[in-house]
């Protein structure tokens, strides 16, 4: 399969600052690929490198294997979406989508060809004479996006395009940009800080962090096999359990949490006696009142702080008998449950292939949401 874009060892500094820092990745072609990083992390000086708005300081870019480093922005075949649209507030939607058609001095009959062609493909065929304060949101989205499609790129580089939305449009249109682009089958890199956009929308996800890609995966590769604390912590809710390491008589791994139990380790092959880890084990792992038959090794009493309904997304807040942390549980939906209330205390457990250790590190993730 031919690589639609491809970055081998790119790096940017400004001045003494490194934003971006030996970043390597491939994109296929006609994948959506996404990447997804805290606020600062570098997406955007990374994108506009690509798009040859800042010069590398180090490292190389291909597009369809042609090396972008002496072509400049406008001769590149790729396009950018901008979280702030930047549509033509004085023309209709034609217009705006014609106009880099225009500026390429296409004919009038290949240009009405094309606008109806792809205002056809993203759903708004009847829209060509509204002016762009007459769309919704998620219209002027769409638009925005024809806007660039229309000028066939190679690759359509978006930039946080949903940051302007409301939370509700942002939820719909991140399904709709799928739909939109499996059905164009343009190769997308979008950016985001947004977990959920990367893991609903795309083929491959690079996680960043600090100028650097942590782990580039698919969604479920991420979320399954995560490869960092940072990763753990970021990609999906995860509960992250402080625990040292040592070991029993018979030579197996033990963490010893908070509350001064011993728990088995078995998701981590590589742990070393006497050092200090965080022991992620996801909502969904844990398991409510499990009972004898199921024999789960690793088991706690918890108080329950509060119980989260939200129809299949429910979760249980509690905290451990001895331990002062939250953790939360995946409230399955079916009637077992209905009777827990707050202040009760309940068993959980987990298997210990469900959890999975990396070294204590002390990171700061925030959303800029
Ligand atoms: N033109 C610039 N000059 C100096 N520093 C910059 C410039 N552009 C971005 N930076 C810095 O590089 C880092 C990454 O910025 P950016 O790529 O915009 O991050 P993101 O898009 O992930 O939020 C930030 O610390 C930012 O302040
Ligand atoms: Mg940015």
């Amino acid at each position: 399969m031919q690589a639609a874009l491809s970055v081998e060892k790119l790096t940017k500094k400004f001045g003494e600052f490194t934003a971006v820092n030996g970043v390597s990745f491939d994109v296929e072609d006609g994948k959506f690929f996404s990447i997804l990083g805290p606020s600062g992390c570098g997406k955007t000086t990374l994108l506009r490198m690509i798009a040859g708005f800042y010069e590398p300081t180090e490292g190389l870019i291909r597009i369809r294997d042609e090396d972008m480093t002496a072509v400049e922005p406008n001769k590149r075949p790729v396009n950018l979406v901008f979280q702030h649209l930047a549509l033509f507030p004085m023309m209709n939607v034609y217009e705006n989508i014609a106009f880099g058609l225009k500026r390429r001095r296409e004919s009038d009959s290949r240009i009405k060809e094309k606008v109806g062609s792809i205002l056809e493909r993203v759903g708004l065929p009847e829209h060509s004479k509204k002016k762009i304060d007459q769309l919704s949101g998620g219209q002027k989205q769409r638009i925005a996006i024809a806007r660039c499609l229309v000028l066939e790129p190679s690759v359509l580089l978006l930039d946080e395009p949903l940051g302007a939305l409301d939370a509700k449009l942002r939820e719909h249109m991140k399904i709709e940009l799928k739909k939109l682009q499996s059905m164009v089958g343009t190769t997308f890199v979008y950016i985001t800080h947004d977990q959920s956009e990367a893991m609903v929308m795309s083929d491959h996800v690079a996680v960043m962090n600090a100028g650097q890609f942590e782990q580039i995966g698919t969604p479920q590769d991420l979320y399954h096999n995560p490869n960092s604390s940072f990763v753990a912590q970021f990609v999906g809710n995860n509960n992250k359990l402080p625990v040292k390491v040592h070991k029993d008589e018979g030579g197996a791994f033990l963490a010893r949490y908070l509350d001064g139990k011993d728990y088995q380790v078995d998701g981590t092959p590589d742990l070393s006696e006497g050092d200090e880890y965080d022991m992620f084990i996801r909502p969904e792992a844990v398991l409510i009142n499990p009972s004898t038959s199921q024999s789960i090794p690793n088991t706690m009493n918890c108080d329950v702080k509060a119980i989260l309904f939200d129809g299949g997304n429910s979760q249980l807040l509690v905290i451990p008998e001895g331990a002062d942390q939250e953790l939360i549980v995946t409230l399955p939906q079916n009637k077992q449950f209905d009777d827990i209330k707050a202040k009760d205390t309940i068993r959980i457990g987990w298997n210990p292939g469900t959890a999975v250790c990396f070294p204590k590190t002390e990171l700061k993730i925030y959303d800029e949401a």
